[in-house]
């Protein structure tokens, strides 16, 4: 839950904002993002990482504002498309402080990266490191760039989301040359500088353990493109990957902890080979989001299926929160509106989509008494659920507020049925 959540006469409030206030002017279903929260845990990535780069990853969620409070908090952004960079641009967050990621960067985003002065592009393959070239040459522009390495690392998380082993789409392998190839051409190029090596291993990580032989194996490799090459790469940036508590039992590291183990990791491996600090850098996306949002939903039927459970169908479903359907994630919900001391009911959430994989949260206990109108509240949901919202079954998608100190403001509207006729025009 967001830091300022409380129970205030039985009902939540957050960032000093009732729930039924809430829903009564924005509406639900609702994503509410606690900006305090998203602030604080943020400056904690950054006070964490004293003397290395935070880049707050945007495909958790970004719209402007939240962009604008990346930059106040001093952190820099990761973008990982076209229209997240356009999103940064148009929050005028200094297009020095980005880092331009994707495993297919069309000729088109990098042309607007390079002209738009993007601090790093983060290289994944060999035809983007000619498309780059391209790109950088015409403009007579020398984007600086890190090369995405596979270091072989097989993180513990769900496959969907791991992206260190070698069989999987992103980056250039350690185990067959492909990296050092890599680094070899960038090197050699006139029309890019090569400044570092990236990693990210993959997402909602709860162990140092796998971090850690990725910030090893990085080094390593500094380490040999400094014996090979004789140039000594200032950057190594760890990606992603944090992961963060979404139910009570989850153990998430802390920032400092992180920290202190990556950085003495690296220290110690480039001591050892009497070559400099290089400068690191982390991309915590989720971490920073996650825990600051909240989804309301309104109940809208409940169903009892005699002798198994009761079905909660909720206003929204697999459009706003596609999490539980794609990678079985667990959540915690619990009723906001009022409080109930009803008996706990054996509950599934669902949505008001056409299928039976529609589910929020499969398996809770919810109050015997809930009824058509209450307000259900579903914690850290501030990552990865805005940002992978659809239109299925042709439902508008939900408003984005912020709350602080006592008020709420809308940063991104709700859209309407005209939004999605508008774009139908055959
Ligand atoms: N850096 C890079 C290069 C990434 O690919 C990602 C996430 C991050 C940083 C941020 O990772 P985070 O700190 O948020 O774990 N949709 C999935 C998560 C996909 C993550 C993709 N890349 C989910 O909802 O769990």
């Amino acid at each position: 839950w967001p830091r300022t959540a409380t129970r205030v006469g039985g009902e939540i409030t957050i960032g000093g904002v009732g729930v039924t206030e809430l829903a009564r002017e924005h509406g639900t279903p609702l994503y509410v993002i606690d900006e305090a929260d998203f602030r604080a845990r943020a400056r904690d990535y950054r006070l964490a990482f004293n003397d290395a780069d935070v880049y707050y990853a945007g495909k958790a969620l970004l719209t402007k504002a939240v962009a604008r409070w990346v930059a106040e908090e001093g952190l820099k952004l990761d973008v990982c498309s076209g229209g997240e960079l356009a999103v940064a641009l148009a929050a005028d967050f200094p297009p020095e402080r980005i880092g331009m990621h994707g495993n297919n960067k069309s000729e088109a985003e990098l042309a607007r990266a390079v002209e738009a002065g993007v601090g790093r592009i983060i290289v994944d393959s060999f035809d983007e490191i000619d498309r780059l070239e391209r790109v950088a040459a015409e403009r007579g522009r020398v984007p600086e760039v890190l090369v995405r390495v596979t270091t072989g690392v097989e993180a513990h998380t769900h496959e969907f989301v791991a992206t260190a082993h070698d069989d999987q789409k992103f980056g250039l392998a350690m185990s067959n040359g492909a990296a050092s190839e890599a680094v070899r051409r960038l090197l050699a190029s006139e029309h890019v500088r090569l400044v570092g090596l990236h990693s990210h291993i993959g997402s909602q990580i709860f162990d140092t353990a796998g971090f850690e032989v990725a910030a090893r194996r990085l080094s390593t490799f500094l380490t040999k493109i400094h014996a090979e090459h004789g140039v000594f790469l200032p950057e190594l940036d760890l990606g992603g990957g944090l992961g963060i508590a979404y139910l009570a039992e989850d153990d998430p590291l802390e920032p400092k902890t992180i920290a202190e183990s990556l950085t003495s990791i690296v220290a110690h491996e480039c001591a050892a080979q009497n070559l400099p600090m290089p400068r690191i850098a982390v991309e915590p996306g989720r971490a920073v989001a996650g825990p600051a949002g909240v989804t309301l939903y309104e109940v809208g039927t409940v169903k009892d299926v005699e002798g198994i459970r009761t079905y909660v169908s909720v206003d929204g479903g697999m459009s706003d929160n596609i999490r539980t359907a794609l990678y079985g994630a667990e959540y915690t919900c619990v009723l906001a509106s009022r409080h109930s001391d009803a008996e706990p009911m054996l509950s599934r959430l669902v949505g008001k989509h056409c299928e039976s994989g529609d589910i929020v949260v499969r398996d809770l206990y919810l109050p015997s008494d809930l009824r058509p109108g209450d307000l259900v509240a579903v914690a850290a949901t501030g990552a990865y659920c805005h940002s992978m919202a659809s239109n299925y079954n042709h439902l508008p998608r939900p408003a984005v507020v912020a709350v602080r100190e006592g008020a709420s403001r809308t940063l991104v509207r709700r859209e309407t049925e005209e939004d999605l006729l508008r774009l139908d025009v055959g």
